[in-house]
């Protein structure tokens, strides 16, 4: 049998019944039931029961887990006692003729299996075993499927597939680059992309009109469960477009694929603004799969007798939360959620509820009664419910509520299981003001088109620009975020004389862009998804590191590689770098 006509172990079917086979997989388990040894093949696609009589037992008898081995026997239907409805091959056996063992295997440090039981620094050390565990396999398969679907979507909508540069210059996306030095030119360093960025906005003058990559990007940031030193970026760009052209693309392409993993998004997705978004949910990639929306106190406690509560509104934002049928909640939990908002700088929160004799708060002594009943009315708090409040500048206020709403989300079992909430936010600020440096920074990037009505603002009041930026959003997760940008040279000397990049400081970072906008630049604009977010989501996993092969740590290792590594003194030489600090020691 030619080796891509051989069945999967993991295929077999009722509808094989009957069918002479060639298998090859791993041993996962062999069980000797008197005379008869079972052995649980597995592959890729899973794993078939194999079982050995006569002829075959012998060697049967003599196998271990994860031996490799090669079956040529006839799929027949189980007896009636021993259908497994559980497993997609539980209707099934293959009766083997012949066996031969190919690759003998030592003990694995932990048995290969779903339910595994090992740390994850052991799996990532045996990477190779891990994959083998069915759901890490599955992982895969839908990220082959997730592309696959991906290519072909945008190929039909004209989109051509085009490689850029990994050895590249710095792109403006705001992390670390990861450098390489130049061997032949010395001293000079190449830096990894953070995103094609600037190559796919010079595709769009080159009159390409629609690119998409599926992009390997790299960034030296801290990293956590939902970011990776280098991660892929489904990457689009397209020329004579707005933002409608852009969400209508990508509301089609989720429509495609989501159903992969039985998730069916709404056709058009809700939108909300940014400033909406922080006002209603604390967050500009708000979870929507339960309400809890924050409510607005400031009117209630500018008049209140309790002096902190009046300042913050005075000079910042007083906000609360309703936390449903939390008006029980004892001493500890209370205090709890002070502990939860101080990581965000707020310095506590104050709490009220009614109680069976009348009112409890926080700071009940300093409000009285009737004070705490203002407060509970304005919010239209029940009598089960809890209310927490936190006042400060805007931004702590915002960033204090947005957490304690998602962590109070998760305790208290908001979130139906299998629910999904897609949403588009819109209307980002262009600028961010930086106390520290005392400038601005671009939100998005410096190439970030203004909002046209917001144009005027530039000049005097930058911080009020809102940019042609959007990001997509499912389930508090940021899944993309892109932009129309500026192909007008003057609009751009205006943003960067903003951002304060003087006109050398331009040509000398961007000049190439800058080059390539003076020969008819097309108004262009597009989007990056985070591919590594998108299937962990779509998966129903909690790391992208469940996603991705052969993924880092979060300090940034690989430990199966253990890269980053020290390299020859001869190396170094020939790339004519020395090492300030003593050599460090092995990884
Ligand atoms: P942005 O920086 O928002 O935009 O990145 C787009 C998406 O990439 C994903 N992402 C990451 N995923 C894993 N690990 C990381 N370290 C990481 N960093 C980002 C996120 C994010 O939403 N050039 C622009 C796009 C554009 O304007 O078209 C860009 O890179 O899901």
């Amino acid at each position: 049998m030619r080796a891509f006509e051989r069945p999967f172990c993991g295929s077999l079917r009722a509808a094989d019944i009957g069918r002479r086979v060639e298998l090859v997989g791993w041993v996962r388990r062999r069980r000797d039931l008197g005379g008869i040894v079972f052995v649980d093949l597995r592959d890729r696609a899973g794993w078939v029961q194999v079982l050995c009589a006569d002829a075959v037992r012998d060697a049967a008898e003599r196998l271990g887990a994860e031996d490799v081995i090669r079956v040529v026997g006839t799929v027949a239907a189980r007896a009636t006692a021993n259908l497994n409805p559980e497993m997609p091959t539980g209707e099934v056996e293959v009766l083997a003729e012949e066996l031969e063992l190919i690759t003998a295997a030592e003990v694995p440090p932990f048995v290969v299996e779903d339910r595994v039981n090992a740390s994850e620094e052991l799996r990532l050390r045996h990477r190779v075993l891990d994959l083998r565990r069915p759901e890490m396999m599955r992982s895969l398969e839908l990220r082959h499927r997730i592309t696959f679907e991906i290519r072909q979507h945008f190929h039909e909508h004209g989109f051509l597939d085009i490689e850029t540069p990994i050895l590249t210059r710095s792109t403006p996306e705001g992390a670390r680059d990861f450098l390489v030095p130049s061997r032949l030119s010395p001293g000079r360093f190449y830096a990894l992309p953070q995103s094609p960025q600037l190559f796919k906005q010079l595709l769009q003058v080159a009159g390409v009109g629609r690119y998409m990559q599926i992009a390997r990007c790299f960034r030296d940031e801290d990293l956590r469960a939902d970011r990776q030193p280098e991660f892929t970026q489904v990457d689009v760009e397209a020329s004579f477009v707005g933002e409608e052209d852009i969400f209508a693309l990508i509301e089609g392409l989720f429509a495609r694929i989501f159903p992969l993993a039985g998730i069916h998004p709404p056709a058009v997705f809700p939108r909300l603004s940014y400033q909406e978004a922080l006002e209603r949910f604390g967050s500009d990639r708000p979870d929507l799969r339960f309400g809890m929306e924050l409510v607005e106190l400031g009117a209630v406690a500018s008049g209140c007798s309790f002096e902190p509560l009046r300042q913050a509104a005075a000079s910042g934002r007083v906000k609360g939360l309703v936390v449903p049928g939390a008006a029980g909640f004892s001493r500890k939990q209370l205090e709890e959620l002070s502990e939860l908002v101080k990581p965000y700088g707020a310095p506590g929160v104050v709490w009220m509820r009614r109680t069976a004799e009348g009112y409890g708060s926080s700071i009940r002594k300093a409000l009285g009664d009737d004070g705490v009943a203002s407060f509970l009315h304005a919010a239209e708090v029940a009598p089960t419910d809890l209310l927490v409040v936190v006042g400060g500048t805007a931004k702590m206020v915002f960033a204090a509520l947005g957490a304690l709403r998602l962590e109070l989300g998760r305790r208290l079992g908001l979130v139906a299981v299998g629910s999904h909430a897609f949403l588009w936010v819109t209307d980002f600020p262009l600028l961010e003001w930086d106390d520290e440096s005392s400038r601005y920074f671009a939100c998005h990037h410096p190439f970030t088109s203004p909002k046209a009505e917001d144009v005027p603002l530039l000049a005097n009041d930058p911080s009020r620009v809102r940019a042609r930026a959007y990001d997509v959003i499912l389930d508090g997760v940021e899944l993309g975020g892109g932009s129309i940008r500026i192909h007008d040279p003057n609009l751009q000397r205006a943003v960067f004389s903003v951002l304060g990049i003087g006109e050398e400081e331009a040509r000398r970072k961007f000049g190439f862009l800058l080059d390539a906008f003076r020969f008819g630049a097309p108004p262009h604009g597009g989007i990056a998804l985070g591919l590594d977010r998108l299937v962990m989501l779509m998966a129903g996993r909690e790391s992208i590191r469940d996603v991705i092969a052969f993924p880092k740590t979060t300090a940034g290792n690989c430990l199966l590689t253990d890269a980053p590594n020290v390299v020859d003194e001869a190396q170094l030489r020939e790339l004519k770098l020395s090492l300030s600090n003593e050599r460090p020691g092995p990884a």
